[in-house]
């Protein structure tokens, strides 16, 4: 009922050149694969770049940011139909690394989400505890109150246009990936908080992706799960062959 998704988050990495090398060879591995919704997420000066490079392609192109605003005094900021005019389709907010390098507060990701909904792009809220967070036991309270004002004002409507990412921030870059066990846990009480928001429907509708040290040999056992329905990979997303097995995941018969 839900589309896969996997996406590559490739951060602060690739230049022009690099970005369009991957593309290339993600293009000849994917052929004509309809199965999963590929995405990759370049740095912003690549975009146009990788976007007309994948145009016609199964791949969708997402900035790692944007600014809320459509125009003004906002030097060094970047509006969603500006990303929209050089080919994005989604637009990564409140990343783990933007909440803490950039003390990006939860209100704030909620007017970059609605900018983006209204500019016509899809956005990928990302939530996650850190481990103090989780060890004190206070995580899931942490999680839903970022699901909560992150759609703060959002509508049913408006959810076709959200992908949510669950991403553990002591599993980002650290090699440790949260079992599928524990993947799901959160993911399932996720998919609980939406209901309570919205509604049973929405809630079975939206997407959840994990992300957090996803690798070729643990997606298959993540994507078993009833409600993880994606990953959104760092690392190893800026390897094709490892990026390519993560799309070609398998599923028990
Ligand atoms: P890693 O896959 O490198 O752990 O990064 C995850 C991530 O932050 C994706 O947004």
């Amino acid at each position: 009922m839900r589309k896969p998704i996997i996406a590559g988050n490739w951060k602060l990495h690739n230049t022009i050149p690099e970005a369009l090398d991957l593309v290339e060879a993600l293009k000849k591995g994917l052929a004509n694969q309809t199965r999963v919704d590929v995405i990759v997420a370049p740095v912003f000066t690549a975009l146009a770049a990788v976007a007309d490079a994948t145009s016609g392609t199964g791949i969708a192109v997402a900035a790692q940011n944007c600014y809320p605003e459509a125009s003004g005094a906002f030097t060094g900021e970047v509006s969603p139909a500006l990303l929209r005019g050089v080919g994005c389709k989604y637009v990564i907010i409140g990343h783990s690394e933007r909440r803490q390098l950039f003390h990006e507060s939860d209100e704030f990701i909620n007017k970059k989400i609605k900018a983006v909904i209204a500019g016509g792009l899809a956005a990928i809220l990302c939530v996650g505890e850190t481990l103090e967070q989780r060890d004190s036991g206070a995580m899931m309270e942490i999680l839903h109150d970022q699901v909560r004002k992150g759609l703060a004002g959002l509508t049913a409507v408006d959810m076709q246009q959200v992908v949510i990412a669950y991403e553990p921030v002591w599993a980002i870059g650290t090699g440790k990936t949260a079992s599928a066990d524990q993947a799901e846990e959160v993911h399932s009480f996720l998919r609980g908080t939406l209901a309570g928001i919205f509604d049973k429907s929405t809630s079975e509708q939206t997407r959840i992706i994990y992300g957090g040290s996803v690798k070729p040999d643990n997606i298959d056992g993540l994507m078993e799960r009833a409600d993880i329905d994606g990953a959104l990979v760092g690392g190893a997303s800026m390897k094709a062959a490892d990026f390519l097995r993560l799309i070609h995941f398998q599923q028990p018969e």
